[in-house]
């Protein structure tokens, strides 16, 4: 499916909300931190979405989300709300919940929050973390979230990563390992994929051999990390 949006790392959530199958219809997306509100309105646009929840806690990013959803003429599908994280957002009807472009544990603590618990269970999540992507990452496995699919893509310089994931403590069979903390589960076959695998594993080796070399540190985590960066570079051929 094609969407409206240049942005590659936003097109690569929409495209992976679009493939995740739910048994829910219609689709409602609660787009937590939507800024401009772009995803949102691509995906009421394209059909995947019937409606959508663009929030955010700063009121300027707010008042661009509203100005692009009239121009899109989406105000009737697409409610602007402010929000801090998932507070201010009805949860009537939701079916997916996305976070990008925020830290891996602010979105963390996004999920964590109590009265929204039982509905986020029913919930698809699409996550897209921009730094701390292992403490999510952590987090997902503590709390049952089964990453069903992980994808990275380019975008300008940088190589991001996003999950799907579904409430199903009973079908994580991974273990919450160092490999599973750094490359997650995005599939060393795919190009975006062994790409930043890549990145992930060249500066692990590179903080090893720098604890190593400083012998001031915990040198067996250091020959722990250097072992797991070069299990992650023989994965993809490097
Ligand atoms: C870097 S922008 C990402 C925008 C868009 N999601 C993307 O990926 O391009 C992060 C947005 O999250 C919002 N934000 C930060 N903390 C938030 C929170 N606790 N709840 C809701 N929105 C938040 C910021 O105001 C900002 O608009």
């Amino acid at each position: 499916m094609i969407f409206k949006l240049e942005n590659k790392r936003l097109a690569l959530c929409a495209e992976m909300l679009a493939e995740s199958h739910v048994d829910h219809d219609p689709r409602i997306a609660a787009d937590i931190g939507a800024d401009h509100g772009y995803l949102a309105c691509a995906l009421v646009e394209s059909g995947v979405c019937e409606r959508a929840i663009a929030a955010d806690i700063n009121p300027q990013p707010l008042s661009s989300a509203i100005e692009h959803i009239a121009q899109s003429g989406l105000a009737d599908k697409i409610d602007a709300v402010l929000s801090d994280g998932l507070e201010n957002v009805p949860q009537e009807g939701v079916t997916d919940v996305i976070c990008a472009g925020m830290g891996g544990e602010l979105i963390a603590a996004i999920l964590s929050r109590g009265e929204w618990q039982k509905q986020l269970r029913g919930c698809t999540l699409i996550l897209q973390p921009m730094t701390k992507v292992d403490e999510l990452r952590r987090w997902l496995f503590a709390n049952g979230w089964h990453i069903m699919r992980e994808r990275a893509c380019r975008d300008g310089k940088f190589v991001y990563s996003v999950m799907a994931a579904h409430y199903a403590p009973e079908l994580i069979d991974y273990p919450c390992d160092g490999r599973y903390l750094t490359a997650g589960r995005l599939d060393p076959r795919e190009p975006y994929s062994a790409e930043y695998i890549s990145t992930a594993a060249q500066r692990m080796k590179k903080a090893a051999l720098g604890r190593l070399s400083a012998k001031n540190g915990d040198t067996a985590q250091a020959e722990d990390m250097l072992r797991l960066a070069e299990q992650l570079m023989k994965e993809i051929g490097e």
